[in-house]
């Protein structure tokens, strides 16, 4: 079936385009990894199109400052917030999305959701994907623009185990015309970039005891299954033999197993092993060549505002922009390791079915990023949902939460729950099943907090009574 069959609204998103090649376009993206791999494929669309624009990349609360132009392309953003694009009504916009759409749907609305054609926004579609489509319904030529898409998948974390649904088309389009190659392999960060035990110390999901967060043990686990790794000779996940690859991930599942719930056992295999991807065209050894990596390195730039940089990068700059994007992500390890220390020195407080940090001082950007790497650390649960809370005003909280993937098998769905617990305190959530964002009051968060709790209870119990 072509794609303008399967994905509605793409028709009615190019007619648009064309109407308005003479003008000035505006993309705006969303910060994360997705955001700006999506703003990416768009630009280098336009620009083949010779069609000017302006990106600029925000946060959600930002949406009601952006000002109309000819033409506004709303990129990974934008279907959650359709209730706050009033002004937009008197001149055009298009939404590519992959986020569950708010009421407040108007008519002429030119709307690319694949979610409302019943694809799932959380691991079949990204933004970038919805970009992607959009890019190559326009001209089959920008199916180079492919694998951008999957760095942009791998950024929102669709990849458990492989990637599916319309990802996978996606996928076959980029391995297809030579840009990158996949194939089965432990499902571990830093590939061909960090030392094996290094790799493996910062694996934590699923938590894997004596071995996320801790170096030594990481060694000592190498050690007893009879790697011996010398000081300065650390390989990488890369120059693993297969044997030793299904020794490690066979250990670690096992070593996995009784920490989980057991209703999900069955699932860790998932999360351990899976398919890498690989961006053949990129130099090895570099950031850019493994699409988690790459994704990193965006998601570095949009959470530290270096947006011209990642965008850069990932339209082909492997010059002076390149340069800054190491640079970028050195100064975000640095931030996430100190906000980390300042969140582990405060208590926290663990309910029945969440738990919550007080993640004041910490930027909004990277509240998420946090919530997910406490479920790592020492007296955290690594399988109860965490939500944090920082002020982004003198009467707002920025709220993230996070939960293990291994949840999402289950019934637990994040970004539904946060989204009705928002609604029902005068607040603004949602996002994916397990990752999720609100903007709340301040004197509303007890409430909030309390009717999270209650719909992850209704969504726990569906697992035990499935109707
Ligand atoms: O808005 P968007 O869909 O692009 O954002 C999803 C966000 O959730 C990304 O920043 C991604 O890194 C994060 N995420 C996460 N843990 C997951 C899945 C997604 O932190 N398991
Ligand atoms: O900001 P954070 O990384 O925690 O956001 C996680 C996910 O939740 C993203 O996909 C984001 O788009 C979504 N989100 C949302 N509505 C909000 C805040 C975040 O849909 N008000
Ligand atoms: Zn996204």
């Amino acid at each position: 079936m072509e794609i303008c069959q399967m994905i509605s609204g793409l028709n009615e998103a190019i007619e648009l385009l064309k109407c308005h090649k003479n003008d000035s376009v505006h993309v705006v993206s969303h910060i994360d990894a997705d955001g700006l791999s999506s703003a990416a494929i768009l630009s280098q669309t336009l620009d083949r199109k010779g069609i000017e624009h302006t990106i600029s990349c925000h946060s959600l609360d930002e949406l009601p400052h952006i000002e109309p132009c000819e033409l506004t392309i709303f990129s990974d953003l934008g279907s959650g917030q359709l209730h706050t694009l009033h002004k937009f009504l008197h001149s055009d916009f298009i939404i590519l999305d992959h986020h569950h759409p708010s009421q407040g749907d108007f008519p002429g609305l030119v709307h690319v959701n694949p979610t409302r054609d019943g694809y799932d926004g959380t691991f079949e579609v990204s933004g970038s994907g919805v970009s992607y489509f959009f890019s190559r319904a326009i001209d089959e030529r920008n199916v180079d623009l492919s694998a951008l898409a999957i760095v942009g998948a791998c950024g929102d974390m669709q990849d458990s185990g492989k990637l599916k649904g319309l990802n996978r088309l996606i996928l076959e389009d980029a391995s297809k015309n030579g840009l990158l190659s996949y194939e089965d392999d432990l499902s571990i960060f830093g590939r061909s970039s960090r030392p094996i035990h290094k790799a493996l110390q910062y694996f934590s999901d699923p938590y894997i005891p004596s071995i996320s967060g801790n170096e030594r043990g990481a060694l000592a686990f190498l050690s007893d299954i009879g790697m011996e790794v010398k000081e300065g000779e650390w390989p990488t996940l890369a120059d693993l033999t297969f044997e030793q690859k299904r020794m490690i991930a066979s250990e670690m599942i096992a070593r996995a197993l009784p920490y989980v719930p057991p209703e999900l056992a069955k699932y860790v295999p998932l999360l351990v092993i899976g398919e890498s991807y690989t961006l053949v065209r990129e130099e090895r050894g570099s950031p850019l060549r493994d699409a988690n990596e790459f994704a990193t390195c965006l998601n570095a730039c949009g959470r530290n505002k270096r947006f011209k940089t990642g965008i850069g990068v990932a339209k082909g700059d492997r010059g002076s922009l390149f340069d800054e994007i190491l640079e970028v992500l050195r100064l975000h390890r640095e931030n996430l390791k100190s906000a980390l220390s300042v969140i582990t020195s405060r208590t926290h407080e663990r309910r029945k079915e969440i738990q919550v940090f007080c993640g004041e001082g910490v930027d909004d950007t990277i509240l998420g990023t946090v919530a997910s790497m406490l479920l790592s650390q020492k007296g955290f649960e690594p399988y109860l949902p965490i939500v944090g809370y920082t002020s982004i005003d003198d009467d707002t909280y920025k709220i993230s939460a996070r939960c293990s993937r291994l949840l999402t098998f289950g019934t637990i769905h994040l970004g539904k729950a946060i989204r009705r617990a928002a609604c029902a305190t005068g607040g603004e959530g949602g996002g994916h099943a397990p990752a999720c964002g609100a903007y709340l009051r301040k004197d509303r968060l007890e409430e909030f907090l309390t009717s999270f709790e209650c719909e992850i209870t209704i969504q726990k119990n569906q697992s035990q009574n499935p109707s």
